[in-house]
């Protein structure tokens, strides 16, 4: 049986929506299918990733909503980052000003 869920692209979106599926919604991997034209460790100036990468940063005050988000994220980043090895799996914190 083919895959039920296809995501486009290897970069920071990709694959953290793939974890998603996973982790999350309970869907098997073998249901997953990602479609990518680069992957980690290719630097065509057209891959997103090695130049933006994911920078995350809660910078909403007020909207309950973006709130909402921004919580689930900053709470799973620490499980993420140990589910892929720790630091050396390219996701740390890192302060926001970088001359700190
Ligand atoms: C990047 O994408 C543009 C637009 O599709 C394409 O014209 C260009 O050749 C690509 N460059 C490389 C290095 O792949
Ligand atoms: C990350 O994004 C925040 C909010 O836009 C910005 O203030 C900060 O400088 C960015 N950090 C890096 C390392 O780009």
């Amino acid at each position: 049986m083919g895959a039920k869920y296809v995501v486009v692209g290897s970069g920071i979106i990709g694959l953290y929506t793939t974890y998603c599926l996973i982790k999350f919604a309970k869907i098997s991997a073998d249901q997953i299918t990602v479609v990518y034209e680069f992957s980690a460790g290719d630097q065509s100036i057209n891959y997103t990733s090695p130049w933006a990468g994911g920078n995350f940063s809660c910078i909403s005050p007020n909207d309950p909503e973006t709130l909402k988000f921004d919580k689930f994220t900053y709470t799973n980043l620490a499980k993420l980052q140990e589910d892929l090895g720790g630091p050396s799996c390219g996701l740390d914190y890192r302060p926001s000003d970088p001359k700190i």
